[in-house]
């Protein structure tokens, strides 16, 4: 019988993708959906852009390039590493691809034999579990209390350890969808445990360059000792608003990048030279204009954590990214219930919690990468739906 494999067949269907289908077929809906920057490609970026393709018999864009990237951009990275996150590699141990999704898939391949565990916060960042899932790894979930600021509790992940299967842990800060920058002290901890027990750390840090107030990144690779332990994954899509131009990079021990570029051979061959290219003009820029997108959230960050606590949906502030993650419980005890209605009654979208993990059911993601104005006309429309008891 021709069917699809079982393996897709259990690969979750993404709620964010249905909502947001649905979203964008209602024009009198307003998305709080979004994982991505509402700002375009910034100018100076595009010109570069129509540079590449003019000059397209030099720079040969219109080729394959080597599966790493190629040398330029990763000469690139290897700057921009040590000037903003303190982290010291060579060209080698770089591996470009179709932005970190891509390469947080192939690094798991090169990991993960089946049965092997992963360490991951929950609620958190919802690839991480279809991806390892599919390899037949075992993913091992590591609440994150609200209490605690949804910072993620080094005794927590030590009760998670299995000396035999476990591989990974795998981290993200700041944290989409909670908004929480891990602090240096906690990552020292964590670092602690990973030597410990002989362990990867895979720090996926999309969100790096957007970190509000006193908050400040660290890159958990930078941490004395941890260069043979740390992949580091970071991407063109949010600093830079380049999410279509599908480019991202990792950078950490030589023989799992060199192995996850193995995998990347059958995946996608390389990542598009075009955007290989335009990203080595990009990071030239260094961060101009993610300077001026975070001056923009940070504005809306406000309004925003303002209106949904008023509300009564508890909403912490968040340090980095551009999500607010608010407790519903006041409302409901089911989150993907709550934003269906939401939805259908209140007319705005927003991420259900369980999205994000088992531990999410309580809570709602909001995204303010959308127009100040529309986030103001969207909390007015919460407002007006949460009154109304016969929506509940
Ligand atoms: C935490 C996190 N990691 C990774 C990604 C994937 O980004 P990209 O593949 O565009 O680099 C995203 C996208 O939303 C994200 O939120």
């Amino acid at each position: 019988m021709r069917e699809v494999s079982e393996r897709e067949f259990q690969l979750p269907d993404a709620v964010i993708g249905k909502l947001l289908k649905v979203a964008a077929r209602r024009k009198d809906v307003i998305s709080l959906g979004p994982g991505e920057p509402d700002f375009d490609t910034p100018k100076p970026i595009l010109r570069e852009a129509k540079k590449i393709l003019k000059n397209y018999k030099k720079n040969k864009v219109t080729h394959y390039t080597q599966g790493k990237g190629i040398l330029e951009l990763r000469e690139e990275i290897v700057k921009k590493l040590k000037r903003d996150n303190k982290i010291r590699v060579s060209p080698e141990d770089i591996s470009v691809g179709c932005g970190t999704q891509e390469l947080i898939f192939t690094s798991f391949m090169a990991t993960l034999d089946p049965s092997e565990q992963v360490i991951l916060p929950d609620p958190g960042y919802l690839a991480y579990i279809p991806a390892i899932e599919s390899l037949n790894g075992t993913p091992m979930h590591v609440r994150l209390k609200e209490e605690n600021g949804f910072e993620v509790d080094p005794d927590d992940i030590k009760k998670q350890v299995d000396k035999k299967k476990s591989r990974v842990i795998m981290l993200n800060t700041p944290s989409n969808p909670t908004g929480t920058v891990i602090s240096k002290k906690v990552l020292e901890e964590i670092a602690d445990i990973a030597v410990e027990n002989d362990l990867y750390i895979f720090s996926d840090e999309a969100y790096e360059q957007l970190v509000y107030d006193e908050h400040k990144h660290v890159s958990i690779g930078s941490l004395n000792g941890m260069k043979d332990y740390v992949l580091t994954f970071q991407t063109m899509s949010k600093s830079y608003a380049m999410c279509g131009f599908r480019l991202g990079y990792c950078a950490g021990p030589r023989e799992i990048v060199d192995a996850l570029t193995k995998c990347k051979d059958y995946t996608s061959i390389c990542a598009p030279h075009f955007s290989q290219l335009l990203a080595k003009e990009a990071l030239k820029f260094k961060d101009k204009f993610a300077k001026k997108m975070l001056k923009e959230y940070d504005r809306r960050r406000k309004l925003i954590v303002s209106r949904l606590n008023e509300m009564e949906l508890k909403t912490p502030m968040p340090q980095g990214a551009f999500y607010t993650f608010s407790n519903i419980s006041k409302y409901s005890k089911n989150s993907w219930k709550f934003a269906e209605k939401l939805l259908d009654k209140g007319k705005v979208a927003a991420i259900p919690g369980t999205e994000f993990g088992k531990f999410g059911g309580k809570y709602l993601r909001c995204s303010f990468a959308t127009d100040y104005k529309l986030i103001e006309e969207a909390m007015d429309r919460m407002e007006k739906f949460l009154k109304n008891k016969k929506y509940r």
